[in-house]
């Protein structure tokens, strides 16, 4: 096994050993009014929407995890086919690694062949060039490209980039690629400065992948000799990061932490577009099955439909303007920001 392909299994490992289903994080800080009148009815119509042209039975997604080994083959291919039966789009983990190891192919390949007309989102890194991207696209049919920035990530992992020049390679892409790109991080939030400064550079749509849920600071150090455990509590929490890009009126995602449908609620009243989830989602399926994650999958739709119901809204589009209050202490970081 290369060691690309080990750090692969490695991260799904670490991901499990660490995941705790219950952790607290900045949903829990936001409150959102409900009227105790509704006026409404519970109805699987109000959560379908469209993403990238394709109609979804949900505004929720499963967000980017892996590809790339042995085991991402057998992840992915559960994943494709629980995104086709639910109707929900998937982010596949970061296919990077394609440009040195080709004949890892099959292991994101497989979600698009369990699900040959769903949302299928690749993903790469920021310093993966224009033309090694649009082969992966067209390579995975993809309907949109995610681009991650994990400057974190990378430091903390001991074989990790040491050089954090992409703008000029995002600015590259931006041109070249002519499916929708998404920018995202990994955990550690998205800043109001990155957000502006690659909305200026004309990209539309933000993943804030805020901290809350998987810490890859955490994950890299259980891989690293040295300790650089002072790096696990440096990441934005995701509404704060969501927070900042509704102020700079760009469309984004909510994700990091999402544990369970109020907070893809929580998401969508911040302004997220859609809202997305990694490991509650993996976990899941590792300690059950792929018919588990269907069925969870299925609730969580049938819930969210329910929240919609409860908070007196008949559609999406009005969830952003709900009368909505933080715990002080989350409003105390919001203002500094
Ligand atoms: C990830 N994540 C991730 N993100 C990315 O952009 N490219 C990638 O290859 C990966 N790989 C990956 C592997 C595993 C095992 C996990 C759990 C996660 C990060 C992911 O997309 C997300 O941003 C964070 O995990 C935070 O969301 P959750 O897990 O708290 O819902």
């Amino acid at each position: 096994m290369t060691i690309r392909s080990k750090r692969k299994e490695e991260h799904l490992q670490l991901a499990q050993k660490f995941y705790q289903k219950e952790k607290m994080n900045s949903f829990d800080q936001v409150h959102v009014i409900r009227p105790a009148l509704p006026e409404t009815e519970v109805d699987l119509a109000t959560i379908k929407t469209t993403m990238f042209g394709k109609k979804v039975a949900a505004p929720f997604f499963i967000n980017a995890m892996t590809g790339g080994s042995a085991k991402s083959y057998i992840v992915n291919k559960a994943l494709g086919q629980v995104a086709r039966r639910t109707n929900i789009a998937l982010a596949l983990g970061s296919a990077s690694i394609l440009n040195k190891e080709p004949e890892q192919l099959d292991s994101f390949l497989i979600a698009r062949e369990e699900n040959p007309d769903g949302v299928l989102i690749a993903n790469i890194n920021g310093k993966t060039l224009p033309e090694q991207a649009q082969k992966i696209i067209t390579e995975l049919n993809a309907d949109a490209l995610q681009v991650h920035l994990n400057a974190v990530q990378e430091i903390a992992m001991p074989e990790g980039e040491r050089n954090f020049y992409w703008l000029d390679n995002l600015k590259d892409l931006r041109q070249k690629i002519t499916v929708p790109i998404i920018i995202k991080e990994v955990g550690f939030g998205l800043d109001p400065k990155t957000i502006c400064t690659l909305k200026k550079a004309g990209f539309k749509l933000f993943d804030v992948a805020g901290s809350g849920g998987t810490n890859f600071a955490q994950i890299e150090n259980a891989r690293n000799p040295k300790d650089l455990s002072y790096l696990n509590d440096i990441g934005l929490p995701t509404v704060v990061s969501a927070l900042a890009a509704a102020k700079q009126q760009v469309e984004f995602i909510v994700s990091g932490g999402v544990r369970n449908p109020l907070d893809v609620f929580k998401g969508l009243c911040l302004g997220g577009k859609y809202v997305g989830i990694s490991n509650q989602f993996l976990q899941t399926l590792l300690n059950h099955d792929e018919e588990y994650l269907q069925k969870t999958i299925v609730n969580w739709q049938q819930e969210l439909a329910g929240l919609l119901a409860i908070y007196g809204q008949h559609s999406l589009s009005d969830l952003s303007n709900i009368p909505k209050y933080y715990d002080l202490e989350l409003k105390n970081i919001i203002e500094q920001i």
